[in-house]
């Protein structure tokens, strides 16, 4: 099988994701109910960060274990990458010596420089641009509390930042809406989130009126890692973009709330709806566990029937 990297969402078609969610169904089950399951025994994950993580190293770690195999664990601070070894050779060098690798870094150029030279399959941990685990977990979390996405309104409130980039692109694969409301000069930029056509977004002056019948609400921080230095200014420009119990009135009673986390409350997102009936947020954070394993299933050994392993 050639080799298949993970580095945008739409690097897999609709009939992969599609896959990868009906495996991350049946890899659930057994995890839940204390079925081992080890299609990966010997196999190495390398898991590179140059950005700080909870959820993302957590997931693949445990995950890469729980599959049999092992996660070794790099960072820009303790490795030669942060004293500036190309990132071509650390590419060559890391994926002779490993099975499949996950980079969280900054400008998406890097991870596809690593990816131009590596032996093995090369995942998307975030990047500036993009966050496709995240969005892989966010849409399995969505079928499981409503059923298929197809045709359904996703409202993002706030920054046009890699996860809005990911949901645009999502939204291209699965044939659904994506409503977007952002402060004025922090719109989308549809090169940068690479999308082919306008079809499955429309802007939103309004975050109210973004937010008007939509199935799910969604938002994230208002500055992201890498843009500290524009946190002041972000907090006076998104002062009202903030996810609160008016916005999801007006959203419906069945529309959910996600969030990727780490959140903050009084600022996106109201306590009150981050803990509040509508939140799905800890399924949406545990579900990065099961689809990542699932992808990491499909990257390795491709389509996979059950009980093959
Ligand atoms: N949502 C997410 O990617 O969280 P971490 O930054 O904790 O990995
Ligand atoms: N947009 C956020 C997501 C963190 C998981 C960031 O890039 O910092």
């Amino acid at each position: 099988m050639a080799i298949k990297h993970f580095l945008q969402l739409n690097d897999l078609t609709g009939d992969e994701l599609n896959h990868i969610f009906e495996r991350t169904r049946w890899i659930k089950e057994q995890f839940k109910s204390y079925q081992q399951y080890w299609p990966l025994t010997d196999r190495t994950l390398v898991m590179i960060f140059e950005k700080a993580s909870t959820r993302t190293r957590l997931s693949f770690e445990a995950g890469m274990q729980q599959l049999g195999g092992s996660a070794i664990y790099l960072n820009t601070r303790d490795s030669q990458l942060g004293r500036g070894e190309p990132v071509e050779d650390a590419a060559q060098v890391i994926s002779r010596m490993s099975d499949i690798v996950m980079i969280r870094t900054f400008e998406q150029e890097i991870i596809e420089r690593f990816a131009a030279n590596s032996r093995v399959p090369v995942i998307n941990g975030l990047t500036n641009e993009y966050h496709p685990c995240q969005i892989l977990a966010d849409i399995y979390t969505f079928i499981e509390h409503r059923g298929p996405i197809k045709g359904k309104t996703v409202a993002w409130i706030g920054d046009s930042n890699n996860v809005c980039n990911t949901w645009l692109q999502a939204a291209e694969v699965f044939d659904f809406n994506v409503h977007v409301s952002t402060p004025p000069g922090y719109e989308v930029e549809p090169e940068r989130a690479n999308l082919y056509g306008t079809d499955h977004y429309e802007e939103f002056e309004d975050p109210m009126e973004a937010a008007r019948d939509a199935d799910l609400v969604t938002t994230d921080v208002w500055t992201s890692m890498g843009f500290e230095a524009e946190n002041e200014e972000r907090r006076r420009d998104f002062q009202d973009w903030q996810v609160d119990v008016d916005m999801m009135r007006i959203a419906g009673k069945d529309s959910l709330f996600m969030h990727c986390l780490p959140a903050h409350r009084g600022e996106e997102v109201a306590a009150d709806v981050i803990d509040g009936p509508q939140s799905v947020v800890w399924d949406e954070a545990e579900n990065r566990l099961h689809v990542q394993k699932a992808l990491m299933e499909y990257l390795l050994l491709g389509k996979v029937l059950d009980q093959q392993y």
